[in-house]
């Protein structure tokens, strides 16, 4: 295998980079109805409508990191991990959302947490990763704002629990797809079409965040906490004013949305303009926009994986389209766009470099971390040599494309100070269960869910050991 030797490295990062890869609970603990833990809208959406699930695979079995967290953490250690994110899974905590604490949950994370520490890995935790617990979604889920109240105990139960020695948290890994989700365009239960419902869900989660960071800086704990957005920057079809403008509103909907509230404390003027002049402003209590104001993050992390190509619509909008959105720009695909032939999504590393930029000109620089990207491919077994290890090139080729834009960035004074990549092991993907394989670490489900380190964990091991390649 090709090693790297320290003369050959051509992108140094520095000596304190992050290098590591992110995961949450639902999409690897397994164990989903084991010890105490309660019902979260996956399982619920499983059990009602298994054939939404590719393969018929459900979150019961997902690879089972709950048994095999130890192997996995050393294997971690294995391949270059300084750090690692997981999530906390809400409804093994609090099975009902609210109300008993499961000590088993607690036992069980803090074993995890201890056993990062103990391999010198650094555990970044998340709380919110698409997991609402039933007994909440039943009462209106992020719809309803008494949901907010649970989801503070929630978190300052995390931070009283733990937060001794997590010194990075983040209060939500993707807010906006759960809205987009479950509420506009039906791949996440309640599997609702409604924009009213999609802004409320939005506004509440925004809301969340923000106390959670207010809980989190009266307790004192010394670390940081931030937010994990997807950020996907919208490239205009030409420079025509209406697509200029189409690119911008798309931005305002689907980054700023979240973006600007979590790191600026404010609401874009472009998005809060339209949601006034079409009726659809959340309802917002007395004092909440000064906590979001008051709260913003400390630590941003930027989750990318493709862009959005953005044009101005060719025909009247609609203006019955329950997704407002719709009726501002469209998306096209754009000709002789680079492709990840396994998965059908666009490839454009310097996406990542425009988003690092963007931060640094237009938000302060706020410090922050790549927190997903990554390279789903079907059918990767293909990729097996004889010698049982996924020959997986195409991966190393996608991170390390990935990965020279960073250091671009970083040179020119990006805030930037690591890598995680999206997966540590192959995890079930939601709705697309084991459909595209994402890890640094293959699993056989057919065999114990076996682990083998493909190629590009080797190869992480040394980009990790050398700090760059
Ligand atoms: C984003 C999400 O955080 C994660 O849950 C998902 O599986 C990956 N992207 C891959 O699509």
């Amino acid at each position: 295998m090709t090693r790297i030797n320290n003369e050959s490295i051509q992108f140094k990062f520095p000596e304190d980079f992050w290098w590591g890869s992110s995961a949450s609970a639902t999409q690897t603990e397994g164990a989903a109805d084991l010890d105490g833990k309660g019902k979260n809208i996956w399982d619920h959406w499983f059990e009602i409508e298994a054939n939404r699930f590719f393969d018929g695979v459900g979150p019961q079995d997902t690879s089972q990191f709950y048994y095999k967290y130890k192997e996995d953490i050393q294997l971690m250690k294995e391949i270059g991990h300084n750090s690692f994110r997981l999530s906390i899974s809400w409804s093994r905590l609090f099975p009902e959302g609210k109300g008993e604490m499961n000590e088993k949950a607690v036992e069980f994370y803090n074993n995890v947490i201890d056993a990062l520490i103990a391999a010198e890995i650094e555990p970044f935790v998340n709380l919110y990763h698409f997991d609402m617990p039933l007994a909440l979604q039943e009462t209106g889920g992020w719809n309803n704002r008494e949901t907010v109240d649970a989801y503070e105990k929630y978190a300052e139960t995390c931070f009283s629990l733990f937060g001794d020695r997590v010194k990075k948290w983040f209060t939500h890994n993707e807010p906006i797809v759960p809205v987009e989700g479950g509420y506009l365009y039906d791949f996440h239960y309640p599997n609702e079409v409604n924009f009213r419902k999609a802004v409320q869900v939005a506004y509440h989660t925004i809301l969340s965040s923000a106390k959670a960071i207010k809980i989190y800086k009266s307790m004192k704990l010394d670390g940081k906490i931030g937010i994990i957005l997807n950020l996907t920057p919208s490239y205009p079809r030409s420079q025509h004013p209406a697509d200029l403008k189409a690119s911008v509103l798309c931005d305002a909907f689907f980054n700023r949305s979240f973006l600007d509230p979590s790191v600026k404390g404010t609401f874009p003027t472009e998005l809060v303009d339209i949601l006034k002049e079409e009726g659809y402003l959340p309802v917002i209590e007395d004092g909440d926009l000064a906590i979001i104001n008051e709260n913003t993050v400390d630590l941003l992390g930027v989750n990318y994986y493709q862009p959005r190509r953005v044009k101005a619509k060719d025909n009247l909008p609609n203006p019955d389209s329950p997704f407002m959105p719709d009726r501002y720009f469209d998306n096209y695909i754009m000709p002789g766009r680079k492709m990840n032939v396994y998965r059908g999504w666009e490839i454009y590393e310097k996406g990542v470099y425009d988003i690092l930029i963007n931060l640094k000109e237009n938000y302060g620089n706020i410090e922050c971390f790549i927190s997903e990207n990554g390279m789903g491919v079907e059918g990767e077994e293909r990729f097996r040599n004889e010698d049982g290890m996924i020959e997986d090139d195409y991966r190393i080729d996608f991170i390390s494309e990935h990965l020279k834009w960073v250091h671009k960035a970083l040179l020119e004074g990006s805030n930037v100070k690591g890598y995680h990549l999206w997966t540590f092991m192959d995890n079930w993907s939601w709705s697309n269960a084991y459909k595209n394989r994402y890890g640094f670490v293959s699993v056989n489900l057919d065999k114990d869910n076996e682990r083998t380190v493909k190629k590009s964990g080797y190869w992480f091991k040394d980009v990790a050991a050398n700090n760059g390649f």
